[in-house]
């Protein structure tokens, strides 16, 4: 035993996390002790059955996947061992990993929400709950000082947050307040309570330089941030006028983190829970603005893109999100991917633009609540957007335009529930003149579940007889038989029964010297396969040789993988009715790689 832990353990404290003994079990346990301890007093199947419709089936429980889509069930929950496996989509873990994929939340949050869902208490990283309680105290104090100096007198502040428009009900409802332009007029008032000026550096209310605090905000508008709890745990601080950094903001710290709080939620919550809806603005001044014009349920990420934290935090509230970010690029590429964020995490997601203004502040202050509502009531739902926004990147009257159009719509498509993809494939189809059947190919290409994509995909082989990479390559092949040489791996391209027949044919006469051409070919190919070479040439080539090679390719080694993938998913449920579980061990690690070797060739 080393020196260290020796005294430590004289002093009766923990060697660790250096807590006295008594203050408490939690504090000492560790994470995994945790994590046991959550997954012995809640069931599995309790927690998938609150979003999976099961059925008991055997000795196990089965519905359908959550994670992919599908019309029947190969989504298996086991209550013996407490996990789930998906023999569709091959993904598969415990009660913690199955909160993680469907809320789309991080580790840690879903032990979280667990630990508090069946009563472990579980201490945070950041340090004990006496820490925590003694920053808190500081910011509520720090809140009270700027509040008082916003009041008290005269101030840059208060003239700025009137010009700004803002009433004293508003100000007062934010808890807005004012740090003065001196260095140390907060450290000051902190210091004589007791507080420590490393305590004060650590939530970013002070700045070290040279071994001497000062202030970090001076001169500024100050937005208390406060936790759903009402706890002051972080500031915003906006420049008087133009001045610049327009806001500084506390740093993160253990009871600051930016990434999984939106501002203004302590105050929003009920109406955004009452109306079962909230809108989802960039700044705090357009929370504030709307707030003030009667609209309660908006909210703002801090500063920072919206993450999956957040969406999960608001899911709380509310399942029905609307964004309205601000006018320019910068926010309209924000509410994309917004957008992509919220759907993942389940909750219905409409977008809006204001039309008049820069941000809903702007337009709420000239045209007033009447107009705004309307516009909530007018924004588009995720697809309609979506579909809306790819449809001005692409010439329609074009026909590589619509090709391209329709490839990133089936992106769009594959999003969306079965029966949302319907509706939106027939309404493409009406508005654009693009046959259902087309659509719902390009759809099955785009998709990358491998149990539904099979099933389908044979479906359309019996109708073309070719895959679209074989066509693409055979339009290559015709071009110039030689790249046969250039790239050896082209062959694995061809895997349709006629695919490998066609691509033989044209091998062998590209080694006896024979010109490769259409005509050529069709004197050595069964009257079907000549019939098919001749529909794959039909169209243009989509893009570069080397680019339709290269993708071709990758295609090729997809499916390659998907393959695989699918046989161990089939070997893994016969090793759990067996329940071998070196078996289940070795394919599972198999099943990993696969997945990985996946994951990088779609990257790229
Ligand atoms: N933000 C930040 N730091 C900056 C700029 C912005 O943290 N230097 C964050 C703030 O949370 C801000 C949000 O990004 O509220 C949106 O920025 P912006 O639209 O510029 O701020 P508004 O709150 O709308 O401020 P104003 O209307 O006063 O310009
Ligand atoms: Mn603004």
């Amino acid at each position: 035993m080393d020196d260290a832990r020796q005294r430590a353990e004289e002093k009766e404290t923990c060697p660790r996390c250096r807590l006295s003994r008594h203050q408490g079990v939690d504090a000492l346990r560790t994470n995994s002790d945790v994590i046991e301890e959550i997954k012995s007093r809640i069931d599995i199947v309790d927690v998938v059955s609150r979003v999976v419709d099961l059925k008991k089936a055997g000795r196990n429980y089965k519905g359908l996947c959550p994670f992919h889509n599908e019309k029947t069930p190969s989504f298996v929950v086991s209550e013996e061992k407490q996990i789930f496996t998906c023999f569709g989509c091959g993904k598969t873990g415990d009660v913690i990993e199955f909160e993680k994929e469907y809320h789309g939340i991080d580790f840690m949050t879903a032990v979280e929400k667990l630990a508090d869902e069946c009563g472990v208490k579980i201490t945070r990283r950041g340090g004990s709950e006496k820490e925590r309680a003694a920053l808190l105290e500081i910011n509520r104090q720090a809140a009270r000082f700027f509040y008082i100096n916003m009041r008290s007198r005269p101030n840059p502040g208060m003239e700025y947050m009137r010009r700004r428009g803002l009433n004293q009900e508003t100000m007062h409802a934010f808890g807005i307040g004012y740090a003065d332009g001196s260095w140390d007029s907060l450290l000051k008032y902190l210091k004589q309570r007791g507080f420590e000026e490393e305590q004060m550096l650590q939530l970013g209310l002070v700045s070290k330089s040279r071994g001497s605090y000062y202030d970090k905000f001076r001169d500024r508008v100050i937005f208390p941030i406060r936790s759903t709890q009402n706890k002051v745990i972080g500031f915003g601080g906006r420049a008087i006028g133009d001045a610049m950094p327009k806001y500084l903001n506390s740093s993160e710290s253990s009871i600051f983190k930016k990434k999984s709080n939106l501002y203004d939620l302590s105050l929003a919550k009920n109406a955004i829970g009452s109306q079962d809806c909230a809108i989802l603005v960039e700044g705090y001044m357009d929370v504030i603005a709307l707030h003030q014009s009667g609209i309660e349920n908006a909210a703002a990420s801090l500063g920072t893109a919206l993450t999956e934290q957040q969406a999960a935090l608001l899911k709380r509230y509310t399942k029905n999100v609307v964004l309205c970010y601000d006018a320019d690029a910068a926010g309209q590429a924000a509410a994309l991917r917004g957008m992509d964020i919220l759907h993942r995490a389940g909750i219905k997601v409409r977008v809006m633009h204001v039309t008049d203004g820069k941000d809903p502040d702007e337009f709420i202050k000239k045209r007033g609540r009447a107009a705004f509502d309307a516009l909530v009531d007018a924004a588009l739902p995720f697809a309609e957007y979506k579909l809306k926004v790819l449809q001005t990147r692409f010439d329609l009257g074009e026909t590589e335009g619509r090709i391209g159009f329709l490839e990133e719509a089936a992106r769009v498509l594959n999003q969306l529930s079965p029966v949302e993809a319907d509706i939106y494939i027939k309404k493409l189809s009406a508005d654009y003149g693009i046959s259902e059947q087309a659509l719902h190919a390009q759809q099955e290409i785009r998709k990358s579940t491998p149990r539904t994509g099979r099933v389908r995909r044979g479906r359309t082989q019996q109708q073309s007889g070719l895959k679209p990479p074989e066509k693409s390559v055979l339009k290559v092949l015709m071009t110039d038989a030689a790249y046969l040489e250039q790239e050896p791996g082209i062959e694995k391209v061809f895997t349709s029964p006629a695919g490998v027949r066609i691509y033989q044919a044209i091998a062998a006469m590209h080694r006896e010297g024979v010109p490769v051409t259409a005509v050529t070919c069709a004197e050595r190919l069964s009257e079907e396969d000549a019939q098919m070479l001749r529909d794959a040439l039909d169209g243009v080539l989509l893009g570069s040789v080397d680019q339709v090679l290269s993708d071709c390719l990758a295609a090729a080694e997809e499916s390659r993988l998907r393959e695989e993938e699918e046989k161990i998913i089939a070997r893994l449920s016969l090793a759990d009715e067996d329940d071998n579980d070196e078996e289940i061990n070795r394919l599972t690690r198999r099943l990993m790689e696969v997945q990985k070797e996946l994951t990088t060739l779609k990257a790229r």
